[in-house]
Order: structure tokens, then C-alpha cells, then sequence
């Protein structure tokens, strides 16, 4: 028997979103043919696995986070040979794929969704979502006050073929959206089915969109005052929608139909569940392997909480024998180089809403520290596409361009989250910035992606990209993923220092200079840094 090679405990894993990466035929929106010319400059950049948001069939009312079709291709994005092409390519590079299955909610336009639509209350085709009768004398009021997450209610009420009004359905997200019946067997048997579907296609993993949602309180019961569902409750309690224990018996579900398959094939949860020990439940042996650790994500940028995030993770993955990941950044968060200039709470914050001021010269020297401490740290590491151009936030958008619903459902109070999904500047001097051939971008690119284009980057060893490079290189050169952290004393309590392998991090986050000890620096946050260590300044150095 051979080993199981575990390639995701220390994976760096680069997350595509298909609109926004590289449009082939011209038609302003990214497709596969786009990507699979832009796939070699990932294995330059150093990247082990690609995680691909979903290009699935879809209306685009979230971006195609509400599928139609789970088993074909969008023809915005091409098609399943396109598809097929661009796994030949990316296995000829060495670069494994991971899909996104979106399991919690369909698109309404999904067959089974217009069949639920069609049929009586009761049916066995309503089973399969979550329709229920309303409150009020004439049913006129939502069964219970949960609010989407996109802003507005949670249900939405159907009308009936006489016109008449009936029944409601429950939609975590937007209206587009109609949550699934997790506890159906038609829904547990049609994804075990799309798993087996594009495992034959040759991808190594999924990443599971809102996995602590599928399963709901029993009752559905109200949520405090409100209804923010998105808020947690008194002593920390989070809201019956999410983390329902029943959530675990479906992921071992899913990893026995991986397992028919493959033993390298991995599942990735995006759930949004905190402290780091109640997230390390969903990863336990016979789960999922991996969990994005927003929690660190959104720690902030000082060393106590940046210490104990670190030690929070690898203390609750490393006790149910799973690796942490790391995560700066993806298309649902502010941008990490705009982000980490924000002071706290503000920095912690998920939205982007009208006022924020962002710090662009802080934002980018910290997240250029932060990516050292990241690609540093024991695990896994997803980089979200433009990360390692060091891309800020775009809040100038025009408001006819904004896509994400959030903006149209709480009427611009909230930006939404389009200005982290702005396409990728790749040369400098081409129409849309190499984005397309004929110029066309879904959203205007602002100017300040000319210079932050790819190629202005390549071969300037100060820029963002060539950090970013470097870092990988040697992360892979001394075995960082796979390595373990020792803690180092400093004399200061705002610079903190650890050891990874023969790797030894320091970074400072105070106002002094820190004087860096005996070693050669093997990488560093700055240009120039050689004795002295500035604020939200790093090196690596090796004895
Ligand atoms: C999380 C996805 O990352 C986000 O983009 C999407 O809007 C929601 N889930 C709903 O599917
Ligand atoms: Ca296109």
C-alpha cells in the first residue's frame, strides 16, 4: 500500500474568479480560453492547486453563486470541452484543481426550483427547499424574521397560477437563491452525484460554499429583535441558521463518495465559524481536510492578536490532526492591501460601506508583511487572484456597473463586494490592461492598475509580484507548510519572532526600529531592510 499524499496540508492554493481573470473572447467578461492562456503564469508565480469560483450555469444574480446547472459550463465561460482543455493544461503544469460546489441554495431558474414552483404546497417537489405557510391571518406575514444576508427578508412569497398569494420560501441569500431541504434524500443524492461528476473530470477537490448553513435549527425559530442572522447572539450564541450539529453527518456523507474515487481528493469548507476550536469540528478525520480560517483573516494587525490567532489555529486544527489554513483575502472580503490600513473594528469589518478611508501606502507595506507572515506560518495558503499584485480595493465604481445584490438590496448602504472583483490588470499598455483584447471589462478598471499590471511587475524585484514570488520559492525550498512553529522571546512586546524549520520570522509592529539579530535575511517585506526592522516591517532570516 503507498502512502496517502495529504498535498493539501501545505498547498498554496490560488483562487481564480472566472469573470475576472482573463476574457478570451472578447466579450468583457473572463472565460476558460482566457485562462488557459494565463495558466503558465501561475506555475511561474509558484502555486501548487487552483481554486476555481463557480462557472457553472447561471443566471449571475450572485455571480454564479446561484447555480442552475451544476453539471455544465456557462456559456459566458465556454463549455465542458473548454473546461476539459484547461484541466489538460493545468495538469501538463503540475497544478491541481479544486471546483466550488454551491450546496446550500440553487438558483430559482434551477428545473428543480420552477418544478417547485409549479407544484402544490406539500409536494414532493417542495420538499426539496424550504417552503412554509406564513404567520397572519392570510398567511401575509414571512414565517419567521430572519434577513438575508444580502440585506431584506429571508423568504419571499410565491404567487400562485390563479394569482392568488401562497406559500413563502426561505433564502439565506438573495431571493435568486432558494435555500435546499438538506434533509431530503433527493438533495443528498443529486450532490453526491455532481461530486462524482467532476471528479471524473479530473479535479482534486471542492470548496463548499456557506457549509454551516446547510443544515437549519428545527422550527426554524425567530432570531432576537431583528432577525440579522449575520449577528451573533448573547454569550456568543450564533443564529439557527448555521452550525446545526446534523451539518457533520452530510460531510462524511460526502467524503465517502470521494473516497470511491480517490484518497487525494479533498473537500475545503467555507463556513464562517469562530473561535478557531468550534471550526476545527469541521475538519475532524472523517470530515472535511480543510477550513478557510477567516478568524484569522480578519485578526488584527498587532501582535497579541496576531499571536493568538496563530496559536488559537494551530492548537484547534493540530487537535483533530488537520492543518490550518491561511487566508488574507477572496472575492467576498475588502482587499488585503486596503484592508489592513483600516483601523479596528473597522478592519475587521466584512462590508464595504460608503465612508471607509483606506491608507494606501500603510495598507501595502503591511500586507506585504502580512503575506510573509502567512506563507510562513505551518498549512495551507489561498492566495485570491490580484493578491500577489498587490490590487486595492476599487470603491469608485460607477453604481450602474455594481453587480453584487447587496448594493441594489440595502440600497447602497452597503458598497457590496465588487470592488475586490475588479479584472485583473495583466500589461500594461493593452486595452483593459490585457484584460481583453478589445477592451470591454465588466466593471471600468481604475487607472492605478496600469502600473500594478503584471508585466509592469515582472522582473522588478521591489514590486508586490516578485515578493510574492520569492516567497513561495522559498517556502518550498525550506518545507515552511510543512513545518512547526517555535515561539522566539523578543525584547519588546510589539515585535513578535518565531521559528519555522530553520526559517525565523520577525516582525515588527511598533513605532521603534528593532534591531535584527545575527542571520542572513532570506527575504524581507522591503527593499533595504538589512540591520534594522521598521514598523510593520519583516524578515525571514536563516542562522
Ligand atoms: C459565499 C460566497 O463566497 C459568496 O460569494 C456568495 O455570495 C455566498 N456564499 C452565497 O452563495
Ligand atoms: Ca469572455
Amino acid at each position: 500500500m503507498t502512502a496517502v499524499h495529504e498535498w493539501w496540508r501545505d498547498a498554496v492554493i490560488y483562487q481564480i474568479y472566472p469573470r475576472s481573470f482573463a476574457d478570451g473572447n472578447g466579450d468583457g467578461i473572463g472565460d476558460f480560453s482566457g485562462i488557459i492562456h494565463r495558466l503558465p503564469a501561475l506555475r511561474e508565480l509558484g502555486v501548487d492547486a487552483i481554486w476555481f469560483s463557480p462557472f457553472y450555469v447561471s443566471p449571475q444574480n450572485d455571480a454564479g453563486y446561484d447555480v442552475a446547472d451544476y453539471c455544465d459550463i456557462d456559456p459566458l465561460f465556454g463549455t465542458l470541452d473548454d473546461f476539459d482543455a484547461m484541466m489538460a493544461e493545468a495538469n501538463r503544469l503540475g497544478l491541481r484543481v479544486i471546483v466550488d460546489v454551491v450546496p446550500n441554495h440553487t438558483s430559482s431558474e434551477h428545473v428543480w426550483f420552477r418544478a417547485a414552483l409549479a407544484a402544490a404546497p406539500g409536494s414532493a417537489e417542495r420538499e426539496r427547499y424550504i417552503f412554509r405557510n406564513g404567520k397572519g391571518e392570510n398567511g401575509e406575514l414571512p414565517p419567521n424574521n430572519w434577513k438575508s444576508m444580502f440585506g431584506g427578508p429571508a423568504w419571499t412569497r410565491t404567487i400562485n397560477d390563479d394569482g392568488t398569494s401562497g406559500q413563502w420560501y426561505l433564502h439565506l441569500f438573495d431571493t435568486s437563491q432558494p435555500d435546499l431541504n438538506w434533509e431530503n434524500n433527493d438533495v443528498l443524492e443529486y450532490f453526491d452525484d455532481v461530486f462524482r461528476f467532476w471528479m471524473k473530470r479530473g479535479v482534486s477537490g471542492f470548496r463548499i460554499d456557506v457549509a454551516h448553513a446547510l443544515r437549519k435549527q428545527a422550527g426554524l425559530p425567530d432570531w432576537g429583535d431583528d432577525g440579522e442572522i449575520k449577528n451573533i447572539g448573547p454569550g456568543g450564541t450564533v443564529a439557527p441558521a448555521w452550525e446545526q450539529p446534523e451539518t457533520h453527518d452530510i460531510f462524511r456523507r460526502w467524503l465517502r463518495v470521494l473516497r470511491e474515487h480517490s484518497d487525494e481528493t479533498m473537500l475545503c469548507a467555507e463556513a464562517w465559524v469562530n473561535p478557531p476550536s468550534e471550526l476545527a469540528k469541521w475538519v475532524r478525520p472523517d470530515e472535511m481536510q480543510q477550513a478557510f480560517n477567516f478568524v484569522y483573516c480578519y485578526a488584527e494587525w498587532a501582535p497579541a492578536p496576531q499571536r493568538t490567532v496563530i496559536d488559537q489555529s494551530l492548537d484547534a486544527f493540530g487537535a483533530v490532526g488537520a492543518a490550518s489554513t491561511w487566508v488574507l483575502s477572496n472575492h467576498d472580503i475588502i482587499r488585503a492591501a486596503s484592508r489592513l490600513s483600516l483601523p479596528y473594528p473597522e478592519g475587521g469589518a466584512y462590508d464595504l460601506i460608503p465612508g471607509l478611508v483606506f491608507d494606501e501606502a500603510l495598507g501595502r507595506r503591511r500586507a506585504r508583511a502580512a503575506a510573509m507572515v502567512m506563507l510562513s506560518l505551518p498549512g495551507a495558503a489561498y492566495i485570491y487572484q490580484g493578491e500577489e499584485l498587490g490590487l486595492p480595493e476599487v470603491i469608485d465604481i460607477n453604481p450602474l456597473e455594481r453587480q453584487d445584490p447587496t448594493f441594489a438590496r440595502t440600497n447602497g448602504e452597503r458598497l457590496g463586494r465588487d470592488g475586490c472583483r475588479v479584472q485583473i490588470p495583466w500589461e500594461q499598455d493593452k486595452p483593459a490592461y490585457g484584460f481583453s483584447e478589445t477592451g470591454k471589462s465588466w466593471i471600468t478598471q481604475p487607472a492605478i492598475f496600469g502600473k500594478l499590471a503584471r508585466d509592469a511587475q515582472q522582473g522588478d524585484a521591489t514590486s508586490f509580484l516578485e515578493h510574492y514570488r520569492h516567497l513561495l520559492s522559498v517556502r518550498r525550498q525550506h518545507g515552511l507548510g510543512a513545518g512547526s512553529l517555535t515561539w522566539n522571546a523578543t525584547a519588546r512586546d510589539d515585535v513578535l519572532s518565531y521559528t519555522v524549520n530553520d526559517v525565523t520570522v520577525i516582525v515588527n509592529f511598533g513605532t521603534e526600529p528593532y534591531a535584527i539579530p545575527a542571520g542572513e535575511i532570506i527575504a524581507a517585506s522591503a527593499s533595504g531592510i538589512s540591520s534594522q526592522l521598521g514598523t510593520d516591517q519583516a524578515v525571514w532570516i536563516v542562522a
